[in-house]
C-alpha cells in the first residue's frame, strides 16, 4: 500500500540551510530549477525555509541577495507554492568578516535576527584565532551558528575543538545527508558523535537543487526518529529553527567534551536535568 499522508513528525519543517536563489551561486541556475526546488522542499514535509546564498569575500551584495530573494518569492505567490522563504546567507569566513559586521553588510538568518549561518573551511585547518573572533563578533551583536561542523575536517579530527566553541556559545548545524553517508564515513561519523555529545542544534538539507541531499531526508529523519524517539526531529526541525528566527531562547542538553564522553553520559543524553536554556549567542571570552 502507498503511504499518502505524513505523520505529524513528518511535517512542519524550518529548514535555515537552503539554497533555492536563482542564478546567484552554485544553487539553482534558473528560476524554473528553483521552483522545482521549492515543490520538492514542501514534498519533504518543509513549510518554511531560509534561503542562504554563499557569502564569500562580501559578494553577492546584500542588495543583490534581497532583490533576488524578493523575485523568488513573487514568483512563488504567482505559482501558489506554499513555501515560506526567509533571507539569508552562509557566509564564509574571512578577515573581513567583523568589518562587515560593523558595517551592517551581512545578511543574517532571517533577515532581522541576530544570527549568522557561518561556513568554516571544509579543508583548511580553522585559524588560530577563530575563538577570539567569534567572541568579537558576538561584541556586535551577533551570535553564529556553525555550519556542517561534520564537514570541517578540523572537527573531523578534533571534536573537541568543536565542543570549546559550542560551550563558548557558538550553535551548530548538521546537514541531513551527513547522517545517511551522503557526504562519505568521516563527516558521518563526525556528525553521530557530535550529536550524542550535544553539539548540535538544528539540522538542515543544505539543499542545492531537487536530487540526493533532497532524497535523504526521509531516511535521515527516520533514523533521528530511532535513535531520539522523535525527541530531535521536534527540537531541530520545529522548535529551535522557529526560536532563532524569532530570538528567542533555545532550550539545549548541556554539551559533553567528546574525549571524555563515558557511557553513563550517553544515556544520561535525555535527562531533565542536564538540560540548560540559552540563546548561545553570547559568546564567552
Ligand atoms: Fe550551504
Amino acid at each position: 500500500m502507498t503511504k499518502t499522508s505524513k505523520s505529524s513528525w513528518e511535517k512542519g519543517f524550518t529548514d535555515l540551510h537552503v539554497h533555492i536563489l536563482p542564478n546567484i551561486d552554485d544553487g539553482p541556475q534558473s528560476v524554473e530549477e528553483s521552483v522545482l526546488l521549492a515543490g520538492e522542499l514542501v514534498k519533504y514535509g518543509f513549510d518554511t525555509v531560509v534561503a542562504t546564498p554563499h557569502f564569500i569575500e562580501g559578494a553577492p551584495s546584500n542588495q543583490e541577495i534581497w532583490r533576488s530573494y524578493r523575485f523568488l518569492v513573487n514568483e512563488l505567490e504567482q505559482r501558489d507554492i506554499p513555501l515560506q522563504v526567509l533571507p539569508g546567507a552562509e557566509i564564509t569566513l574571512d578577515s573581513n568578516l567583523l568589518k562587515r559586521a560593523e558595517d551592517g553588510k551581512l545578511v543574517s538568518l532571517g533577515g532581522d535576527s541576530n544570527w549568522l549561518l557561518l561556513e568554516l573551511p571544509l579543508w583548511q585547518p580553522a585559524p588560530d584565532y577563530l575563538e577570539d573572533y567569534l567572541f568579537e563578533l558576538n561584541a556586535t551583536g551577533y551570535g553564529v551558528i556553525i555550519a556542517h561542523p561534520e564537514r570541517v575536517q578540523e572537527f573531523q579530527h578534533d571534536l573537541d575543538r568543536l565542543y570549546r566553541l559550542v560551550y563558548r556559545g557558538a550553535l551548530c548545524q548538521v546537514t541531513l545527508g551527513s547522517l545517511t553517508g551522503l557526504f562519505g564515513k568521516s563527516a558521518h561519523r563526525t556528525a553521530w558523535k557530535a550529536m550524542q555529545c550535544n553539539l548540535v542544534h538544528l539540522v538542515t538539507t543544505d539543499c542545492h537543487r531537487p536530487g540526493k541531499r533532497l532524497q535523504a531526508v526521509p531516511q535521515a529523519l527516520s533514523m533521528l526518529n530511532r535513535y531520539w524517539r522523535g525527541e530531535a526531529i521536534e527540537l531541530w526541525l520545529k522548535k529551535h529553527p522557529q526560536k532563532i528566527l524569532q530570538g528567542e531562547d533555545l532550550e539545549f542538553y548541556e554539551p559533553l567534551l567528546p574525549s571524555r564522553k563515558t557511557w553513563k553520559d550517553l544515556f544520561g543524553r535525555l535527562n531533565p536535568w542536564n538540560k540548560v536554556t540559552g540563546k548561545g549567542k553570547n559568546f564567552r571570552g
